[in-house]
């Protein structure tokens, strides 16, 4: 399907080699997975200080727009995934052009790094979502009247470069001044998300419905529960929604596909990520192939796994930095929480923690949704993350 000249992969195990673009921790993950089928995997990021940095066959301290920097790393892998799609296109192009694997596929990365070229895909492809217009700059940020949605088309990442503008005042005082998605500001009863993996033989598989509680301080997920409190419909709906982005696509890789359900019962796509994502960290535990396995069999073109749940209900708690968290993390509560028998605690290994930043999480699994979210409330009070420089 993919029109590089690649022959075929070496078979898992230490022949192969596997590049990853970005070493947090959805790399990191990924690597626990890899390590099962002893494929070493190497790694390329700006930081010294990545999460991954200890667990790679290779790493290379590097920029991941700088294209030639790209290229060096990867023109001897087999195959070459991302876990961040912040990438050089253009790197990754010449990659596969040279015959690397690149999965997802550059053109798919292009798509998603411009979240006014994804908006008119959408539209191209008829998939709900919600109406907008694209602008380039402040000055016509009235053109579709107020309250707005106004996301910046690049560079924007856990909520950054998205804000609601209420008013012509607000906008003229905080207005992003640069090309810019204007979105209808749908009324939101849920936010949702289905992740779904394809690999390049062109089989699917999709996750059920995870729903995301925010919290409106950071706009950052507060937990996530799976499955959605929606009906067996909304869920049918939903995962076939996930199936049809894919397919238009001509999707190779895992996607999450964001979404909102409105109080009036329709969903909506917001966007999507072409990787593994924070609303499927619960799979490790919750279901049958986690999503960083899954993520594998599509990059390495296996058979995929069984999105099954293994429990009635899991939930993921993101645990990030205390409002005034500096230094080294310091995680307090873990040694309590694990007294529940059901509870997972993943730390991400990085050496300094700042406030609000993503530094682990913990699942939690169990018989019914009521309980597993009476156990999210205890650890939520007891968990925190300080660092040895807070006050
Ligand atoms: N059209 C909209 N109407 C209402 N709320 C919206 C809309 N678009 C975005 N939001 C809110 O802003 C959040 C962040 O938006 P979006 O997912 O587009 O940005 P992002 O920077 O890519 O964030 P993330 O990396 O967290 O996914 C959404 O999860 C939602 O809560
Ligand atoms: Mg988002």
């Amino acid at each position: 399907m993919n029109a590089s000249t690649s022959s075929p992969l070496p078979p898992v195990g230490p022949a192969l080699r596997l590049g990853v673009l970005g070493g947090g921790q959805l790399g990191r993950m990924m690597i626990q997975e890899a390590m099962n089928w002893d494929v070493r995997v190497e790694v390329m990021d700006p930081s010294r200080e990545a999460s991954c940095r200890h667990l790679t066959s290779r790493f290379v301290q590097g920029d991941l727009k700088d294209a030639e920097a790209v290229v060096a790393f990867g023109r001897d892998l087999d195959v070459l995934t991302v876990e961040i799609e912040h990438v050089s296109v253009a790197g990754l192009q010449a990659l596969a052009d040279s015959g690397v694997e690149v999965v997802p596929r550059p053109a798919h990365l292009g798509l998603i790094q411009d979240k006014g070229l994804q908006k008119q895909a959408y539209e191209r492809w008829g998939i709900p979502s919600a109406p907008y217009q694209l602008i380039e700059g402040i000055a016509d940020v009235g053109a579709m009247g107020f309250p707005i949605v106004q996301k910046l088309r690049k560079g924007g990442y856990d909520g950054k470069g998205v804000q609601v503008l209420k008013s012509a005042e607000d906008a003229a005082a905080r207005g992003f001044d640069a090309p810019c998605v204007l979105e209808h500001a749908v009324d939101i009863d849920k936010e949702l998300s289905v992740i779904v993996a394809r690999n390049a033989d062109g089989a699917s598989a999709v996750y059920p419905v995870v729903e995301s509680v925010f919290n409106p301080e950071v706009n950052l997920v507060d937990h996530l529960m799976a499955p959605a409190a929606i009906s067996e419909a909304l869920e049918a709906q939903a995962r076939q929604l996930a199936l049809d982005v894919v397919t238009s696509m001509d999707f190779v890789g895992l996607l999450a596909v964001e979404m909102f359900l409105d109080r009036e019962g329709e969903l909506w796509v917001n966007e999507v990520a072409p990787r593994t994502h924070n609303s499927g960290h619960h799979t490790i535990e919750g279901n049958v192939c986690s999503q960083f396995e899954q993520h594998l069999r599509a990059v390495l073109n296996l058979p995929l796994g069984d999105t099954s749940p293994l429990h009635p209900a899991s939930a993921m708690l993101n645990l990030i930095g205390a409002p005034d968290a500096h230094g080294t993390p310091v995680y307090e509560g873990i040694k309590e929480a694990l007294v529940l028998p059901n509870v997972h605690a993943h730390l991400y290994g990085k050496s300094t923690v700042k406030p609000h930043r993503k530094m682990g999480h913990v699942t939690v699994t169990g018989p019914d949704v009521p309980s597993v979210q009476r156990d999210v409330l205890k650890l939520r009070e007891g968990l925190r993350v300080s660092g040895t420089q807070s006050a």
